[in-house]
């Protein structure tokens, strides 16, 4: 997770305007939720696995949502945000 930061900063110290930074940050939002979806995903499958059902259901609702947050930044992309850094 602190390399995706440090890559987060060291991009957005590179890009000029705000356009380019809007779209960098949510590329690394999305990178953040990936990484949460593959950690939440994996726990959950290994509780269910031990048969720990009460903890596998709470893993999954976090998964959920974290997936829920990355769509929601790819809406945010695909709608506008890319398109402004793509003209700027
Ligand atoms: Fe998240």
């Amino acid at each position: 997770m602190q390399a995706l930061v440090n890559e987060t900063e060291k991009m957005l110290a590179m890009l000029k305007g705000n356009d380019l930074r809007d779209a960098a940050l949510i590329a690394s939002a999305q990178k953040v939720e990936h990484y949460e979806i593959a950690a939440y995903g994996t726990a959950a499958a290994l509780a269910g696995q031990l048969g720990l059902r009460d903890d596998q259901l709470l893993l999954h609702e976090s998964l959920e949502e974290e997936k829920w947050a990355d769509a929601v930044l790819t809406r945010l992309a695909k709608g506008e945000v890319n398109q402004d850094a793509l003209a700027a």
